[in-house]
């Protein structure tokens, strides 16, 4: 019979710094008024320029807090799956940088994943067959964003840098014989024809940095990130609700059984929006956007570990999670926590 995954161990770390919307309206033309208004979002989460959090060693505090909730020691754990969109590395990935941080003494897999807001739930899907399988009993499970090092605060980038902040999340997924709990469904989808709409383009192996050295124009914005912000939001108001389908029907669920959905905190009027139309109480959704800003590849984990603590998930329970992002990617996962 094959495994089933569950998640036993959750954890998150965010950097100390809280970055108000006033902060922000002090370096560029924006307003708490309208941050607010057009995100739901109130702060976020800064590393320090400098400091000691990377995107890897955010990954690894996270991941230690999940091994250790989860009842294991890093040694129990038999493999590395990493989110993220911002490596503290163009190459290697921070998936091995892990394996080193937490001073582990098996030399066991690591990889990367590249999923942008979708990441955490594709990197979920793959620890799910290797767990299936019965190929690993316990993997880490990492979204990790440092976002605040890569972004335009000036008024040019206002539409993008006020809503990412930084901070990671982790899950211990292992192997289970009850087959009453685990993962119930992944479902995972791509529409390469709009990868510019939400893109960071340079430098790339199309573009190396000599080149914009060369090129020295101080209006140059392909080395931050771009967003089509309005074509954005069209798109994933449509495909969070087709990922969220697909992931009721394949289990024969419907919405009012489900006792919490965690979507990607890319915008809370996105979320209300889901909400809305999926006719969901104000119990059954988690957002914590206000606090955070959207973190990514992150934001699915550090919200889960929130959830936990606060009691709002016990066992039993169906818990969903549903992304959108660049790519265009986006994805569900129900479990059965
Ligand atoms: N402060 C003040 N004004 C601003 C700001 C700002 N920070 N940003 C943009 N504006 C202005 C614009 O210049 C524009 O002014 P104009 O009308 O004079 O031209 C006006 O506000 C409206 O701009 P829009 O971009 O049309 O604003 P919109 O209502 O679309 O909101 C937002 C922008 C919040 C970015 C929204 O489009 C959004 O949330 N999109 C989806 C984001 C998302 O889900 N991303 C996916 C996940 S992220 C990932 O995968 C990496």
């Amino acid at each position: 019979m094959l495994k089933k995954s569950i998640i036993t161990g959750v954890g998150h770390y965010v950097p100390e710094n809280v970055v108000t919307n006033n902060d922000l309206a002090a370096r560029m033309s924006t307003s708490n008024e309208w941050i607010v208004e057009r995100t739901g979002i109130n702060e976020r989460r800064h590393v320090v320029p400098g400091g000691d959090d990377t995107t890897a060693s955010m990954g690894t505090k996270a991941a230690r807090i999940a091994i250790a909730n989860a009842g294991l020691t890093p040694d129990d754990i038999d493999f590395i799956v990493f989110a993220t969109l911002s490596p503290d590395y163009y190459f290697p990935g921070p998936g091995v940088q892990v394996q080193e941080q937490l001073g582990l003494q098996r030399e066991i897999g690591a990889l990367d994943v590249r999923n942008q807001c979708s990441g955490f739930i594709y990197s979920l899907s793959v620890a799910d067959q290797f767990i299936k399988t019965g190929m690993y009993k316990n993997i880490l499970v990492i979204g990790s964003e440092l976002h605040s090092g890569g972004l335009d605060f000036t008024d040019r980038g206002r539409n993008v840098s006020v809503i990412f902040g930084d901070g990671a999340g982790a899950v211990v997924l292992s192997a289970s014989d009850d087959d009453q709990r685990g993962i119930l469904s992944t479902h995972l989808f791509s529409e390469g024809k709009h990868a510019k709409e939400l893109a960071l383009t340079a430098p790339s192996t199309r573009d190396w940095i000599p080149n914009i050295l060369k090129r020295n124009d101080p209006e140059e914005t392909d080395y931050y990130p771009y967003m089509n912000g309005n074509f954005v939001f069209k798109h994933a108001v449509v495909r969070f609700a087709e990922a969220i389908q697909a992931a009721l029907k394949t289990n024969g669920v419907s919405p009012e059984e489900i006792k919490l959905l965690i979507p990607h905190q890319a915008n809370l009027r996105i979320s209300q929006f889901i909400q809305q139309s999926m006719k969901l109480r104000d119990d059954q959704v988690f957002n914590n956007i206000m606090r955070y800003g959207n973190t990514t590849a992150a934001s699915i984990p550090i919200a889960l570990s929130e959830a936990y603590a606060e009691g709002r998930i016990q066992k039993g329970d169906l818990v969903l999670f549903a992304a959108f992002g660049s790519g265009f990617t986006w994805a569900s996962a129900l479990m059965r926590w």
